[in-house]
């Protein structure tokens, strides 16, 4: 049984991160999504509603499990005992951030944490977070970037009614 999880701020998650979580689900048994509570961003979302947010959007998807959790990837894939975090990388500046964590995890975890990472569907490429929170914050049109149910709970916290 090949497990692994995919961790993440996904506030809020995007197509490009249901992309991931689709293609990381047909090649894992088991994958779990955990949400990062980082305690020092202040979150669109809270961690709980981007928890429910994962569940309804990967609700089609048997082997995806939604988590969250707090710390070191590192100590909590120990407690899950899982040993291979996914991660997509859409372009050469991703690279450079995911290949230090990647590296810094697999030190901390004794080499007991590797890092798949996933290449971005192109369609996708250009699609991040905060570029949604940013368009959304001015009324602009998202609807090619998240689920339309997360759209619309992304425009209630701008306050707009869509
Ligand atoms: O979606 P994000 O914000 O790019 O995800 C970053 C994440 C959650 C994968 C990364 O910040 C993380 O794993 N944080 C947990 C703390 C940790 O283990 N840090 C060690 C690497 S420096």
């Amino acid at each position: 049984m090949k497990a692994a999880i995919y961790p993440g701020s996904f506030d809020p998650v995007t197509y490009g991160h249901l992309d991931i979580i689709r293609r990381a689900s047909a090649i894992f048994d088991e994958l779990t999504v955990s949400v990062l509570n980082n305690k020092t961003k202040t979150p669109l979302f809270s961690v709980e509603e981007r928890v429910k947010i994962l569940e309804k959007a990967t609700a089609d998807l048997p082997n995806v499990t939604i988590d969250s959790f707090s710390g070191l990837l590192v100590d909590y894939a120990a407690r899950k005992d899982i040993h291979v975090a996914v991660r997509g990388l859409r372009a050469i500046t991703d690279f450079e951030y995911e290949l230090q964590i990647a590296q810094t995890n697999r030190k901390f975890s004794n080499g007991n944490l590797d890092t798949v990472f996933l290449t971005t569907s192109l369609e996708y490429a250009y699609l991040s977070s905060s570029t949604v929170k940013e368009i959304a914050s001015f009324n602009g049109d998202i609807s090619e970037c998240v689920p339309d149910f997360v759209g619309r709970m992304i425009y209630e916290k701008y306050g707009y009614k869509r």
